[in-house]
């Protein structure tokens, strides 16, 4: 029995195991009632009197070993979950903190991304510009007051350097370089010497579209806004032309679409009308094409131009322009989208 006992010792002390269930196997085998440590104090009621000091003594430390196995194999099962360095690899991961694009870029591209469907690429030009791309070839009168002061920043020693006021000065340099037809679109950033305020600041967001061909028309640029701005606000969106006054454009006209809150019905955001003003646009003003070196007997064209924080607002309900140049991390987190 002795024999028996010391083999089982170097048993049970050389074992190993990889999963839990081997170890409850093991433990099993040897430490339950019916186990062989069980069944060997079983017999040890059979041993003569003069080996029970012995056996027992045995008896005991097999039992002493195989309780002690099971205890080791069981820590070290746990400790290769958590890695020796005590990190529990079975936690979930840290959550990876991607950005969220600004709401003025998520509308811009989507924008862009509407006139991208109709044919018109993206262009781009300085915001730094000078008076004759800003002004003089878009057909601004000497003495327009959007020369003035108030409105335009001028640098300092060269007044004839400006931040461009519009996205309009780009439709110029467009038709420096590019062969004709011409359809583009333009995103740009621009500067106005405005208050800063709910509803205006001294650098906003603006998207200028311009196309110019043989026999582009009037009823080329209404079907493009009716498609644009049933994309961009739903399909149930009505337009509205209203005439007004460019000095790069005529005739010139403004357009509204149905209130996206009320659907025309009038609220508080259309002021009770039904519609709200989102751009200006027009046919490109003769005189524009001249200036630009264009034939105006055989070319024809149209332009639009929009402010996007104006729609961003419009379509988030946002309603303080400051909160777009505040980088608050509370504001922006709102806006998730892939584009
Ligand atoms: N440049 C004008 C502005 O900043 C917007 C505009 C109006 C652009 C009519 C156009 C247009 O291309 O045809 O207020």
């Amino acid at each position: 029995m002795l024999e028996k006992i010391n083999q089982l010792i170097t048993e049970i002390s050389a074992f190993s195991a990889q999963i839990p269930e081997e170890i409850e196997q093991f433990r099993i085998k040897h430490l339950s009632k019916k186990g062989t440590i069980a069944l060997l104090f079983e017999d040890f009621k059979n041993v003569p009197v003069e080996q029970k000091k012995e056996i027992g003594k045995a008896l005991n430390e097999l039992k002493t070993v195989a309780t002690a196995k099971v205890n080791e194999l069981k820590e070290q099962l746990c400790d290769q979950d958590t890695g020796k360095s005590g990190v529990d690899l079975t936690l979930p991961g840290d959550v990876l903190k991607t950005g969220t694009r600004h709401p003025l870029a998520i509308v811009r591209n989507e924008i862009l991304s509407i006139f991208d469907k109709l044919g018109f690429t993206v262009s781009e030009g300085p915001e730094i510009e000078d008076d004759w791309h800003n002004f003089s070839a878009l057909n601004f009168p000497e003495e327009h007051p959007a020369r003035d002061m108030q409105d335009t920043f001028f640098i300092e020693k060269h007044p004839d350097i400006v931040l461009h006021t519009h996205t309009s000065s780009v439709q110029v340099r467009d038709m420096e370089t590019h062969e004709l037809p011409i359809r583009l679109v333009t995103p740009g950033r621009v500067f106005r010497n405005e208050a800063i305020s709910a509803r205006a600041h001294c650098i906003f967001h603006q998207i200028e579209a311009l196309y110019i061909d043989e026999n582009v028309s009037f009823a080329d640029l209404k079907q493009t806004l009716t498609y644009f701005a049933k994309e961009l606000f739903g399909a149930d969106t009505q337009i509205r032309l209203r005439p007004s006054y460019f000095p790069f454009t005529e005739p010139s006209a403004e357009m509204d679409v149905s209130c996206t809150l009320c659907h025309g019905k009038g609220c508080n955001v259309c002021k009770g009308t039904g519609w709200l003003e989102i751009l200006g646009c027009g046919m490109v003003d003769p005189n524009v094409l001249e200036l630009n070196g264009i034939d105006k007997e055989k070319y024809t064209g149209f332009a639009l131009g929009m402010g996007i924080e104006r729609i961003t607002m419009l379509k988030y309900g946002i309603k303080d322009l400051r909160l777009f140049f505040e980088n608050d991390l509370r504001f922006l987190k709102q806006f998730t989208t892939a584009i």
